[in-house]
């Protein structure tokens, strides 16, 4: 069954049952400013969930293009795609449990004809404090199907995944787990959630692939194990409740179902093959890249990654580029273009002729993707859409291969024998040079490079962007490379710093930053004289040479004010926010010292630890005008 046949299979046995079919809305969200890209199914529908009434009835169906910036560094084992097809199906107050969860394994079990002796599930064990009950009721629905086929299903309570993985499967079918695994909302678990949001526990369904367990995971194995054996393959949130201002729960006016499904793994499962990438979206274009690659294999382990980053990032550049997005330095933008950079840093450690030519291997592959798609989503077909995509990719690819080049030149200037782990990932992070590319010239220039210091320097930067793609639904940066991150930081002394050299008239008015420079549009009459510019980067760069912690403290809205923190102009704050502080010496998180603190300014982050990560010196290149009583200063940390 291809992934064509699972889509109308899904939609027409929803659709018979009584659900309207309604298009997928583009993965540039329409009207919603909170989010950059449509992350899962029930994103445009938010106002239904919260009560709104939907024009084409309270049941219905579609499958949704999705986008999940966060899962950029995840893809390239066999699960993690950013761009993916969710299945969905939507109760809006009408059914709930008693329809949702038997429709569900029918349709699994007769649509799809998967084994249900490999379909395990988890529901949520309950949570006290936010007075959310157990969810018995789901249990009792799944005991009845399983065992209507013949196959016992005992229920074990596991807790959270770390419970998990002491505790093991102990033949259960059905299992419990708490918030972090079976609650749904857009911000995941009840604390995290924003009020307003609407959320609900859900539940899963797992397909059990019944390879062997790894225990480099943990000592055993469960549903949500990451060691693969278990795919998640649909999940029914029960969105029922809302966040209070006060952080409690409420009942939503509508007890809805939203249920999400990743197309391609339900597929997988079919197959019964846990590779995502083995399914026949992406055969034509591994096929061509093996074909650019110089005959070499997916199945060959060293690359079987760069295949699949780059199958994973060029579909999802040809369907944001279709939404609308080019290749930039701020947010979708951004997103865009490393897709590209990354897929092609990748089309090169395959030996591919790195976009030599105008039709070359990733412009072929964009080229295989509108053909799959063009029929179903009609945004892909014509003259128009096809020359942009191509125009794009090429162009960027085109502007990338210039960085190498430089990067190029840099590494022919590191003499010694050994390629420190700071010199691999400053190849990595400024020129964009992959690890795999590193080795390579290393190893025919006759030197090593030391891969653990590397890899233990990618981990921290990893962990930096993934806690900034969280922070940006907060309202945080979309962009979170560490040197935006420095520059971020530098944003900030330079604001106080602008306020101490021209008055306190100076509030932030704008901002941009980038991994390259940030820009800051402040209210301020006059030019600015050549020796307050000059007075300005001095005390930004003493900051800096202080070494000033920063800290990140979590206070009320009202406690900020007091303090004098900084806000943007125009900028709506929650009731309690979250601040970053730089300095004094000896301010830690848990005694910050905001008195004697150099800057305080609203923020959701990220930012360096201490300043004297900024490392470089501060430069202003250019202040200008921008409007009346506005200027602009774009800086850069050289
Ligand atoms: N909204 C749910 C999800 O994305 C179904 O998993």
């Amino acid at each position: 069954m291809n992934i064509g046949e699972i889509r109308a299979k899904y939609l027409e046995f929803f659709e018979k049952r009584g659900h309207a079919i309604i298009p997928s809305a583009p993965i540039i969200p329409e009207n919603d400013p909170t989010t950059l890209f449509t992350g899962s199914g029930m994103q445009p529908l938010i106002p239904y969930l919260l009560g709104k009434e939907h024009p084409l009835g309270d049941r219905l169906v579609n499958s949704q293009t999705c986008f999940r910036a966060m899962d950029i560094d995840e893809v390239g084992d066999n699960r993690h795609t950013t761009f993916f097809e969710m299945l969905g199906n939507w109760s809006l107050g009408n059914y709930f449990k008693s329809k949702q969860i038997p429709w569900l394994f029918e349709f699994l079990t007769e649509v799809i004809g998967l084994d249900p002796k490999r379909l395990y599930v988890t529901v949520f064990i309950g949570d006290e404090k936010n007075g959310i009950p157990r969810d018995t009721e789901s249990v009792a629905l799944w005991k009845e199907l399983f065992e209507r086929k013949g196959i016992e299903a005992k229920e074990v309570a596991l807790g959270s995944g770390a419970d998990g993985y002491r505790l093991g499967m102990q033949n259960g079918r059905i299992f419990y787990y708490d918030a972090s695994k079976n609650w749904w909302s857009r911000a995941g678990a009840p604390q995290d959630m924003p009020e307003g949001e609407p959320g609900g526990p859900d539940t899963e369904v797992f397909y059990d692939f019944g390879t062997p367990h790894d225990k480099k995971y943990g000592q055993e194995c469960h549903p949500n194990c990451d060691c693969g054996r278990f795919l998640e393959i649909g999940n029914a949130v029960f969105m029922q409740y809302k966040k209070e201002r006060n952080g409690s729960f409420a009942l939503l006016p509508k007890q809805n179902v939203d249920f999400g499904g990743g197309l391609e793994r339900i597929a997988a499962a079919k197959n019964d093959n846990p590779d995502v990438f083995a399914t026949d979206v992406f055969e034509e274009l591994i096929e061509l890249l093996e074909y650019y690659s110089n005959g070499k294999s997916y199945d060959d382990s060293r690359h079987t990654r760069s295949f699949r980053i780059i199958a994973d990032h060029i579909r999802a550049a040809t369907f944001m580029i279709a939404d609308g997005v080019k290749p930039s330095n701020t947010d979708r933008g951004y997103i865009l273009r490393r897709l590209i950079r990354r897929a092609a840093q990748h089309a090169i450690a395959l030996g591919c002729a790195q976009g030599q030519e105008k039709e070359n291997e990733l412009v072929r592959c964009a080229i295989i993707v509108i053909e799959k798609y063009k029929q179903w989503y009609t945004k892909l077909v014509g003259e128009e859409v096809y020359e942009t995509i191509s125009r794009e990719i090429w162009q960027e690819e085109k502007q990338f291969a210039h960085t190498l080049e430089h990067g190029t030149r840099e590494f022919g200037k590191m003499i010694s024998d050994n390629i420190s782990g700071e010199q691999a990932f400053m190849l990595f992070t400024t020129y964009g040079f992959p690890l795999e590319m590193t080795l390579e010239m290393a190893e025919e220039k006759g030197k090593s490079v030391d891969e653990m210091g590397f890899k233990q320097l990618m981990e921290k930067h990893k962990a930096t962007s993934r806690a900034g793609s969280e922070q940006k639904f907060k309202g945080g940066l979309a962009d979170t490379s560490i040197a935006t991150t420095r520059l971020h930081t530098a944003h900030h002394l330079l604001l106080k710093a602008l306020q101490i050299v021209l008055g306190s008239h100076v509030k932030q008015r704008g901002s941009s930053i980038t991994s390259e420079r940030l820009r800051i549009d402040f209210s301020h009459a006059d030019k600015m004289k050549p020796e307050q510019i000059a007075e300005v980067e001095r005390i930004v760069n003493e900051k800096i040479n202080e070494a000033l912690p920063v800290a990140c403290s979590t206070i009320s809205k009202s406690e900020a004010e007091k303090l004098g923190a900084q806000q943007e102009f125009g900028a709506k704050y929650p009731d309690m926010v979250s601040v970053y502080s730089v300095g004094p010496k000896g301010a830690t998180k848990e005694n910050p010292q905001f008195e004697k603190a150099f800057s305080i300014e609203f923020c959701g982050g990220p930012h360096v630890e201490n300043t004297k990560e900024l490392g470089g010196k501060f430069k202003i290149l250019k202040e200008e005008a921008v409007a009346s009583g506005v200027r602009r200063i774009k800086a850069i940390l050289a």
